[in-house]
């Protein structure tokens, strides 16, 4: 234990890692500016780990593949991957993102769908519209959406729904996904789900358009820069599954490479970020129980793990419990309930290192991307952690780079309320400044 925190003290900070200069402009290049998701990688950043530790035509994998910025790269650069996620609206961005579709034959589908959008002709409820008045989750998609917008989107996504096309639909639910936000009261500068009542609603149909047509020149762009045989058999290098990475679907000693930034325990809820888009897409979704495999998540679920291969880990909870109860002498709730969800993460973490052993061959490099935070005052030193897990499940630490967070990026959140424990915004005087840097953490499989 002592060694590995010694070693991270000793880190000095890496200024090529930081990408400083980068334009959120610099980032959305190609497919990658399909969707927003939170937390997603610079794509410069992971192209330079493939670089670093993969050659051609090797497999890349990344087990938390989130919007499928690691896939997109390794693609680019004629590697293979595979990539997972519990999301389905991950899983729907990915494939959407990766899967380029030819420019011709997504120029006739898209002009034949517009032409059809004109809701003065569909005036009669279509199959979209039946389906989401009778879905458990109607309260909650009238919560977000006015009745206006919600006749038009049934109208887009009912036309969607009856394309043949599987690459199209997907491309297209995709650009459909992305508006919902704009196109409800969803307060776009929160990162928790939360309504805007002053907010100005643009109109469904031409946000979709708009929407549409911008992907459909990325999609040309992606389509006219791929490496040739990368084209010629885009199946033969990519798989996506929406899967928990506890189980990745493939055998024994398959991945050269894993390069992934895992979920941050008690940061985000993934599944309420995405519920709009499962409000539509997936109309019967259960969203308590949709949260339950999600790694990270606050909502408590019993864990097969006893124990945690790690004593820093094991400090840390220690420490919650401790000081979730002595806060001014009166039982701190929030501090208490993240005891149990920081344990609950690192022994799912610890799951997933062991399936990360079983799918690398030997001397694979699994490369993971990982910031820490603080609960209260208790640091949460998820790169300490999580490099002692791995070691003790049979990785060896190569190194460990650290890189600055510059603070004009979006990227993650980065300053956390000291009472409610919630990522806050960054003029909050009370706060306390979390995450200004974060580790890339180099494994290699014995
Ligand atoms: C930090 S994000 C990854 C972002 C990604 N690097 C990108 O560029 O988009 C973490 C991801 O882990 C996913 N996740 C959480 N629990 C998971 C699990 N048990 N199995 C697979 N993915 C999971 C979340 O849905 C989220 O997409």
């Amino acid at each position: 234990m002592k060694h590995i925190l010694k070693y991270f003290a000793s880190l000095k900070t890496d200024e090529s890692w930081t990408y400083r200069d980068l334009t959120p402009k610099d980032t959305a290049y190609l497919t990658h500016s399909y969707h927003r998701y939170p937390a997603k990688f610079i794509p410069q950043l992971v192209r330079r780990i493939i670089k670093e530790y993969s050659n051609e035509e090797e497999l890349i994998c990344d087990p938390f593949v989130g919007c499928g910025t690691t896939l997109l790269e390794a693609l680019l650069i004629q590697r293979r991957a595979l990539g997972v996620d519990i999301n389905p609206v991950a899983y729907l961005i990915t494939k959407a993102k990766t899967t380029y579709i030819k420019p011709q034959l997504l120029e006739m589908h898209v002009s034949k769908l517009f032409a059809k959008l004109n809701p003065q002709k569909n005036k009669t409820d279509n199959k979209v519209m039946e389906r989401i008045r009778e879905s458990p989750n109607y309260d909650r998609v009238r919560f977000w959406f006015g009745d206006d917008t919600i006749r038009n989107l049934s109208l887009i996504l009912s036309l969607i729904e009856d394309m043949q096309e599987k690459a199209v639909q997907d491309f297209l639910k995709c650009g459909f996904s992305h508006i919902l936000k704009n196109c409800s009261c969803w307060n776009m500068d929160s990162i928790k789900p939360a309504r805007d009542k002053d907010k100005n609603i643009p109109r469904a149909i031409p946000t979709f358009k708009r929407r549409i047509i911008h992907m459909t020149r990325k999609n040309k762009e992606y389509y006219e820069i791929l490496p040739k045989k990368v084209k010629a058999r885009l199946s033969d290098y990519l798989d996506v599954f929406c899967e928990d990475c506890r189980h990745i679907p493939c055998e024994d000693e398959y991945v050269s490479i894993i390069a992934t930034s895992p979920p941050y325990v008690t940061s985000y809820e993934y599944a309420d970020l995405h519920q709009l888009t499962l409000l539509w897409i997936n109309p019967e979704t259960d969203m308590t129980e949709n949260r339950k495999d999600h790694i990270g998540t606050t909502q408590p679920k019993d864990v097969s793990v006893k124990e945690i291969h790690s004593e820093i880990g094991n400090e840390i909870v220690r420490r919650l419990k401790n000081e979730g109860s002595k806060v001014n002498g009166n039982k701190n709730h929030y501090l208490n309930g993240c005891a149990d969800a920081v344990f609950t993460y690192f022994a799912e973490m610890q799951q997933a290192f062991e399936q990360f052993t079983r799918v690398l061959k030997p001397g694979g490099i699994a490369s993971i991307v990982i910031g820490n935070t603080t609960l209260g005052d208790v640091n949460i030193l998820n790169a300490e952690v999580l490099s002692e897990i791995s070691i003790n499940v049979g990785f060896k630490l190569l190194k460990v780079i650290k890189r600055q967070i510059p603070s004009n990026k979006k990227w993650l959140p980065s300053i956390r309320n000291q009472e409610t424990g919630q990522f806050a915004s960054t003029n909050c005087a009370s706060n306390k400044l979390v995450y200004p840097h974060e580790y890339i953490i180099i494994l290699e499989k014995p």
